[in-house]
């Protein structure tokens, strides 16, 4: 398993950091045997994984659920999501959450955000827990975002993208994500940033990417958002898989006398 002190190692050294999104055992078992760096536990699997409409349905027991799903499978570094306003409720109930996560499985925690946070992730950081940073589009916040798009487009965003990665260094983050945003503020940031950024949707400059893996696999026939690749044309391969079963069912050439006994 790669540590956040291998990640800061590959940044300094120029190698790029791959992280891609998992909510489950089967394809956590894939990710394992895989050369990708780490998996995120995002709360996107309550978008992907139980088809609600934004973020904000993450709640903690589910997050866990996830985790310790993802965790029986691999080895890798396991980042999980905190779910939104979870770090609101106190700091009682912070702690409590955290505890239950990495119990869980989980080797470091994402926040989103700087306003507000960042006596928190001071607090986390000294406490022994690696926090990943999340700037740009922070998707909990889409009912104040009014939309997913483009962060940091205007000199005032821009800005203050800018000025909360050092803030979230400086608090002791390890990493942060940046999503959604031009990539000459990426660039700016990871050129002056000890810590690795990693992007998505927020070009090529940073010092990894994330995807979350049912985009990267194409998985969702109605997806098709610009800075995603599709390595894999999903949706339709298991679709015919599942036809050509069916198929088969009905016209009884499955299971065969092999397949019987
Ligand atoms: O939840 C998630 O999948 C994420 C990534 C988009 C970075 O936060």
């Amino acid at each position: 398993m790669k540590s956040i002190l291998e990640f800061g190692k590959m940044k300094a050294t120029g190698k790029k950091i791959s992280v891609v999104t998992c909510y489950d055992f089967w394809s956590a078992k894939i990710i394992d045997d895989s050369n990708i760096d780490a998996v995120l536990v995002g709360d996107s699997g309550a978008m992907v994984m139980h088809g609600f409409e934004t973020t904000i349905n993450a709640e903690i027991n589910m997050m866990c659920y996830h985790v310790a799903a993802v965790k029986r499978a691999t080895k890798k570094f396991i980042i999980a999501d905190l779910p939104f306003l979870e770090h609101k409720k106190g700091k009682e109930n912070l702690f409590n959450s955290i505890d239950l996560l990495f119990k869980a499985g989980a080797n470091a925690i994402k926040i989103e955000g700087a306003d507000g946070n960042l006596e928190m992730i001071n607090e986390l950081t000294q406490s022994g827990i690696p926090v990943m940073g999340h700037l740009g589009l922070v998707p909990q916040s889409i009912n104040q975002l009014g939309g997913y798009k483009k962060q940091g487009s205007n000199e005032k965003s821009f800005n203050k993208i800018f000025d909360d990665s050092l803030k979230l260094q400086d608090a002791g983050c390890f990493s942060i994500v940046l999503e959604m945003v031009p990539s000459d503020l990426s660039k700016k940031i990871t050129n002056k940033l000890e810590i690795p950024t990693i992007g998505i949707g927020a070009g090529a400059e940073t010092d990894g990417q994330v995807l979350v893996l049912t985009d990267l696999l194409g998985m969702d026939k109605d997806f098709h958002p610009k800075f995603v690749r599709k390595y894999l044309q999903g949706y339709n391969l298991i679709l015919e898989a599942l036809n050509t079963y069916n198929d088969d069912v009905k016209k009884k050439n499955f299971p065969s006398l092999r397949e019987s006994n």
